[in-house]
């Protein structure tokens, strides 16, 4: 039998570096613009509906959100970026919020990153990736919502985004097609982050 996911937890949300679980155990974390489908893809990825709460209205994640999968490793949901209706304070919070989590977090293995892949390249998208590189922070891309698309425009968007890409970066990031409707990329997820957890010195 495959390896999967048996057991999944909520831990806690929290916003501040004391607050965090403490546990030196593998860590994923999912970001992204706001509304592009982190919490879907959570649930999805653990097969547990509305573990991660998910909303039409952007905005609903607020706090980082630990769950723990296995006793083994933990997940973060993290509250999206680019939210418009946010005001200046509340993006400077988030801003700190994220960086400190981000550079200050060494169990944190890898960061998918989610991308709608519905649109074109996004200018906010491409400055977050590079702020990662620049901090190097490993991540993975992930485009989501993919459902949506016909393979064939999947196809254009795909190849219209990686060689935007390949303009700026030497190397392209690994990345993933997604779909939280029809479990399209979960094998490849879990593969992922399996590979990751045993080279951690896990299982
Ligand atoms: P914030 O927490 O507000 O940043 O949003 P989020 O990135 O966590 O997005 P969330 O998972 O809450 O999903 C936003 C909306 O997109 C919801 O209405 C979801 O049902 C929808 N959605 C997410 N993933 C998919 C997908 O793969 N396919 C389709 N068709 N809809 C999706
Ligand atoms: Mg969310």
């Amino acid at each position: 039998m495959k390896k999967d996911i048996k057991h999944v937890e909520f831990v806690k949300s929290c916003k501040f570096p004391e607050d965090y679980p403490q546990r030196f155990i593998p860590e994923y974390a999912f970001i992204g613009r706001s509304n592009v489908g982190k919490s879907s893809l959570i649930n999805m990825l653990v097969n547990r509906k509305g573990i991660a709460k998910i909303s039409s209205t952007p905005g609903k994640t607020q706090l980082l959100n630990f769950f723990m999968v296995d006793e083994a490793w933990y997940l973060t949901d993290l509250p999206g970026y680019g939210y418009a209706k946010r005001s200046k304070k509340e993006r400077e919070s988030w801003d700190k919020m994220i960086s400190k989590y981000l550079t200050g977090r060494p169990n944190l293995i890898d960061i998918f990153l989610l991308i709608d892949a519905r649109h074109k390249p996004q200018e906010i998208d491409m400055r977050f990736m590079k702020n990662l590189a620049i901090n190097q922070l490993p991540f993975t891309m992930v485009f989501t919502k993919t459902d949506k698309l016909k393979p064939e425009q999947l196809a254009v968007n795909l190849d219209t985004y990686l060689n935007e890409m390949s303009e700026e970066w030497e190397e392209l990031p690994p990345y993933v097609v997604s779909s939280a409707q029809t479990g399209k990329g979960r094998e490849e997820l879990l593969k992922i982050i399996f590979e990751k957890n045993k080279l951690f010195g896990g299982d």
